[in-house]
């Protein structure tokens, strides 16, 4: 057995507010005080009370560098000079009009001229909801109930978007397959039964936890066409965090529908569905359709969300803030390989976007740079009996001023110097030494 209570007073001792704060926390919200299954974290995570840039701030006044950035919404980092502005500006005009406004035409022109397949678009409340509404007029569209998804992909949480393996989850029309494997797609779409095909952009979770072939998903437009399947490429992620056009213009498809969210509104919250002008034709109340689908949401395109959402996409446009976070992603993730060469740990750094994934574990590549996956088995990527090393490892990093997302997910802005990733590297190496000492991580020696 080790000892790792002394970390765990340590953290106590240094953030005695947040854990306050966590014991109210724990009488509200059932997730043991938290309120996102990927905010859970025992003791707590700190309770935040300012932000700004790549930092964020907790009532006990602990600095920390952060890699969560609004569960990737903040490609530009928190609080830019642009959105505020246009936030603050926005609020004194009023922030729900309930009616059509400027401003919602001017951000869905800027996201059509960034994304060509978005002939069309309908703005949610969250990337959930527009995912919910690709599933509704894909039946209509198609005729079909049933939709297939990509294993361990993620989409939301509504029925057909869950994980199957969750309980209460309605997925009686769903059918799950692994990703990469061309010919069971190719066996599951020749059944012509299927409404919608769902995939991540980039692969599954956060835009590439577990990389997906871009060969692979080259193929799907002609395999979806033949077998009258419409493709729908989530991007809520790596829309516009990626490219100005999304990992699509990246690697060269059209799929038939995407989803945005996330980083096209500034750090407010949305959701867009956008595509080919016929599929969304069943909105139009004068079209043909027997019955007509309707979108109802408060929240749809609320002038506050758009006045951001424009402000961002000024500067999304440009690709400079992609370029930029890209380039401290592949600076953490190089420093980061080496760290763990030195000390004799297995694992590695891996992804090629602005999101940089840690795996823990004997690898298939001798890594120094970063690579798509570091084992040729993609399912130990995301074992579950590692999840308690990343949390030790979440833990350590937050006693040492690095705030990330489980533990193992790095996400970055056009923001991180390389100085903040000098630190975090510090912080990183000496958390890895705090896990040996302790026996929660073993090195090869
Ligand atoms: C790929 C992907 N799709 C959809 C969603 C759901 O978006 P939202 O949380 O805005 O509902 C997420 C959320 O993380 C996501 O990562």
């Amino acid at each position: 057995m080790h000892d790792e209570s002394e970390l765990n007073k340590q953290y106590q001792e240094k953030t005695p507010q947040s854990a306050k704060w966590h014991k109210r926390a724990k009488k509200l919200f059932p997730a043991e005080g938290a309120t996102h299954f990927a905010r859970v974290l025992r003791p707590h995570r700190p309770y935040i009370k300012k932000a700004d840039g790549v930092k964020k701030w907790d009532l006990d006044g602990n600095e920390y560098i952060d890699y969560v950035l609004g569960h990737g919404a903040l490609l530009l980092g928190h609080n830019h000079p642009d959105i505020v502005k246009a936030v603050q500006e926005q609020v004194s005009k009023g922030v729900l009009y309930g009616e059509n406004h400027p401003l919602e035409v001017e951000w869905a022109e800027l996201i059509q001229e960034m994304m060509p397949i978005a002939e069309r678009m309908l703005f949610c409340a969250c990337g959930n909801e527009a995912n919910m509404m690709a599933v509704r007029l894909a039946r209509v569209i198609t005729g079909r109930k049933k939709i297939l998804r990509l294993e361990k992909h993620y989409h939301g949480w509504a029925d057909e978007l869950a994980s199957p393996a969750e309980p209460g989850v309605g997925q009686d029309n769903v059918v799950v397959i692994p990703q990469n494997d061309l010919e069971k797609l190719e066996r599951e779409l020749a059944k012509e039964e299927y409404a919608l095909l769902l995939t991540e952009a980039g692969g599954a979770f956060l835009g590439g936890r577990t990389p997906i072939d871009p060969d692979y998903v080259r193929k799907i437009p002609a395999l979806t066409q033949k077998y009258g399947t419409l493709w729908l490429l989530d991007e809520v992620v790596s829309g516009f965090r990626t490219a100005p056009g999304g990992w699509q213009s990246i690697i060269g498809v059209q799929p038939d529908l995407t989803t945005l969210g996330k980083c096209i509104g500034g750090g407010l919250n949305v959701g867009v569905l956008v595509g080919r002008a016929d599929i969304f034709e069943p909105l139009n109340p004068g079209g043909n359709f027997s019955r007509q689908v309707m979108q109802g949401g408060t929240w749809n395109a609320n002038p506050l969300t758009a006045s951001a959402g424009i402000a961002a996409g000024k500067l999304l446009k440009t690709g400079e803030p992609q370029r930029k976070a890209a380039e401290a992603a592949d600076l953490l993730r190089k420093e980061g390989n080496l760290i763990l060469k030195q000390k004799g740990i297995s694992g590695a750094f891996y992804g090629d976007s602005s999101i940089a994934f840690l795996y823990l574990g004997p690898v298939d590549y001798d890594l120094t740079d970063s690579l798509r996956s570091p084992v040729k088995d993609l399912a130990k990527l995301t074992s579950p009996e590692k999840a308690t090393i990343y949390n030790r490892l979440l833990l350590h990093l937050l006693q040492r001023g690095v705030a990330n997302l489980i533990g193992s997910i790095f996400i970055l802005s056009n923001l991180h110097t390389d100085v903040h990733i000098h630190k975090t590297m510090q912080a990183f190496s000496d958390s890895l030494e705090g896990m040996l000492k302790e026996g929660s991580l073993k090195n090869n020696r």
